[in-house]
């Protein structure tokens, strides 16, 4: 059976799903996306050549994967539109923070994968947290696994509340790296590099000690040890955030985005 995916939502996530999928060698006559911004309609159809539409109608009838890339606070009211030309596909919802109790509930169906997918998708280096729903079967975790194998790695988990730890951690990640970044070039300006100077060593940085974690056995604790000697210029770095609690702050921040992910599925997954 050929496969036609649908998009609810045509914006960055979904995006780089198409990309993805693209890749894989997926044909735009398989793919279908309901946006109904039209500047974002015609983005979609000049990158890759794919027919979005405004509303959700019957061609969705043959659907056999329906992907929700909308933002959490109009999921609801998508999901009435759409419901009922869906009910025979897998559904798989990358809103941050709306459970799928609620999907369930708004689309009528148990086939249902929830993923928190973070941006660095958007150039094939994401890492997804994956629940699937008793409904959906082995064989529908196993799509998902290959719709998103060319956004990066994914990791299924058994509960669906460890989904928000993921937000707090994967899901907003990019953001607190990125907020370390501006801090680092920050000081490096002001200590008298370039901007672009202090920018490129900042980013290399990042990317390079990414790489040696990912390549070695040790844990980051043991790496970051092992360049910090004691009385050297690193460990007078690490003494001094440590006299400023940074690492409990920063705990404290992650237990802010976790809060803030239960919240919007209070919010957002009303009746
Ligand atoms: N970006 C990330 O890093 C990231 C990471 C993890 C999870 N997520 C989640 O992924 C979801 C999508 O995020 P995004 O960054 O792709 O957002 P986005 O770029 O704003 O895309 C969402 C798109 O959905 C459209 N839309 C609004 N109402 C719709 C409706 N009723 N039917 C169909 N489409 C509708 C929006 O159009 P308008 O602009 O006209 O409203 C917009 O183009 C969010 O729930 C977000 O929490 C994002």
């Amino acid at each position: 059976m050929s496969e036609h995916i649908a998009f609810i939502g045509g914006g960055n996530m979904a995006s780089a799903i198409i990309t993805g999928l693209q890749k894989q060698g997926t044909s735009p006559q398989q793919i279908s996306v309901v946006e109904p911004d039209p500047v974002a309609r015609d983005k979609l159809n000049a990158s890759f050549g794919v027919q979005a539409q405004a509303q959700a109608d019957a061609s969705l009838d043959t659907a056999t994967l329906v992907v929700w890339a909308v933002k959490p606070q109009v999921f609801k009211d998508a999901a009435a539109s759409v419901a009922p030309f869906t009910r025979q596909a897998l559904h798989l919802s990358v809103a941050a923070g709306v459970r799928s109790d609620s999907i369930t509930r708004w689309l009528g169906t148990e086939r249902v994968v929830r993923a928190m997918p973070n941006t660095p998708a958007l150039v094939g280096q994401g890492i997804t947290g994956l629940y699937a729903r008793a409904g959906a079967t082995q064989a529908d975790q196993q799509r998902v696994s290959d719709l998103l194998t060319s956004t990066g790695a994914s990791i299924w988990f058994d509960a669906e509340d460890k989904l928000d730890v993921v937000t707090a951690l994967s899901g907003s990640g990019p953001a607190y790296v990125f907020y370390f970044m501006e801090a680092m070039t920050t000081a490096g300006t002001e200590m008298g590099l370039s901007r672009e100077q202090a920018q490129q060593l900042t980013i290399a940085t990042f990317a390079g000690a990414s790489a040696l974690a990912q390549a070695s056995s040790d844990a980051p604790q043991v790496l970051r040890q092992r360049v910090t000697s004691k009385g050297g210029t690193t460990f007078a770095a690490i003494s001094s955030m440590e006299d400023n609690d940074v690492r409990a702050l920063f705990i404290d921040a992650m237990y802010a985005a976790r809060e803030r992910a239960k919240q919007l599925g209070d919010e957002f997954g009303a009746d």
